[in-house]
């Protein structure tokens, strides 16, 4: 039986990666660690709380003698991280934070599991640390070409630096000590369970509330938009399979502007739930101050050596989305911490 620690698994892709795995493997443990930050919520893994293959357990990545605990513990194979500040907007505002939690983070784990893993030559058999980092690290794209494993790194916020910050660490621990790492690169991900300050469940959710959608700048940014449950699939693969020291790109080629994105809810929403909300909700306002204008992911490489390909486009990926987010007002609700309205009053003044 493996056993993984997850950090951040009760974020919005840690809790979908928890569902994914215990659907997939019968004979494996999840430690899931998880400091239930404001985007933290044990809601999103009432279905598995009763496992007995699962164990939660709250804490700060960053903790070493807690980490090291875990580690005496459990005799663990796999550390998966997911534990992060993950939103750009907040970063612009509380950069320490991001430097903290994200790249002191980092290194606290890799410390604790290099000692933890090491043997009289090299590392324990079958042991790997996979990183989960983002496409932003390589910084913004005009019109033409996409993002490879070989594209120098650029990030441009504090959010994209942190994790740019951790991929060098990680990076560091395979180049001076061998340490089985993996770093995974995804393009932004939706889906059930994220919290609704990122762009699709924010606009889901104002149009289900029928609040002004804000629109940052002309609307004309370029994200890569990747279903969370194929991002899930292309981590387990990674762990299984990928090649030791290897960074994998993860997307799907689904590039569309914001304003396609948030047009395609309101017309959903339109035809399906309430005809009174229409595209007069959307409000241009100020623009992001180092708004990256383009992402765009080349997979290549983990389709050909791995042989990962996405199942959802977009199309069909965002209609399940809006239905889940419909089927669960209860979850928008309860949100543990009520921060989002406080956020979203404080910033946005609507
Ligand atoms: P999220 O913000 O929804 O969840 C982050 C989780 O980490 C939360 O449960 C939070 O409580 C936990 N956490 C925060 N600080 C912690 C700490 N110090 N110790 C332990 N736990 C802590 O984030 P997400 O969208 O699920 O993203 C997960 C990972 O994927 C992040 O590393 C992010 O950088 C990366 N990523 C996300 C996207 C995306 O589109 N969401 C895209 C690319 C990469
Ligand atoms: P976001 O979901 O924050 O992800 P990221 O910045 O990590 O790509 O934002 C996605 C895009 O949507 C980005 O171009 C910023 C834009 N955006 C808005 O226009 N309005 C909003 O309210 C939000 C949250 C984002």
């Amino acid at each position: 039986m493996k056993t993984y620690l997850v950090t951040g698994g009760a974020g919005f892709i840690g809790s979908n990666f928890i569902h994914y795995m215990f659907k997939k493997h019968q004979d494996i443990h999840i430690i899931n660690l998880d400091k239930l930050t404001y985007a933290g919520n044990l809601e999103n893994l009432k279905k598995v709380e009763n496992n007995p293959n699962y164990t939660f357990v709250k804490g700060d990545i960053c903790d070493k003698k807690l980490v090291e605990g875990l580690f005496k513990k459990y005799d663990i194979d796999y550390v998966v991280n997911f534990a992060a500040e993950s939103h750009v907007d907040r970063s612009i505002r509380e950069p320490e934070l991001f430097a903290k939690t994200n790249v002191v983070g980092t290194v606290t784990l890799l410390n604790v599991a290099k000692t933890a893993w090491e043997a009289e030559s090299g590392f324990k058999e079958g042991k790997k640390y996979l990183q989960v980092s983002t496409d932003e690290v390589y910084g913004s794209l005009g019109k033409e070409g996409y993002f490879m494993e070989t594209t120098p790194l650029d990030p441009h916020s504090p959010y994209s630096s942190s994790k740019a910050s951790a991929d060098f660490m990680v990076k560091a621990f395979y180049d001076t000590y061998k340490m089985p790492i993996n770093i995974t690169r995804c393009s932004n991900n939706y889906g059930p369970y994220q919290f609704p300050e990122k762009l699709i469940p924010l606009m889901i959710n104002n149009c289900l509330g029928k609040k002004p959608l804000p629109v940052y700048g002309d609307g004309l940014n370029i994200r890569d938009w990747l279903y969370v449950e194929d991002h899930c699939k292309a981590i387990d693969m990674v762990l299984e399979s990928g090649r030791l020291g290897q960074v994998y790109n993860v997307g799907g080629h689904n590039e569309r502007n914001n304003l396609y994105i948030i047009k395609t809810i309101i017309s959903y929403v339109h035809d399906n739930v309430d005809s009174t909300v229409d595209e007069s909700l959307i409000k241009h306002v100020e623009d992001r101050k180092g708004h990256d204008r383009r992402y765009g992911i080349d997979p290549e490489k983990i389709k050909n050596e791995l042989g990962w390909y996405p199942e959802t486009s977009f199309e069909i990926g965002i209609v399940k989305t809006i239905k889940w987010y419909f089927d669960n007002k209860d979850w928008m609700k309860n949100l543990t911490s009520g921060a989002y309205e406080e956020y979203y009053k404080k910033y946005y003044k609507m």
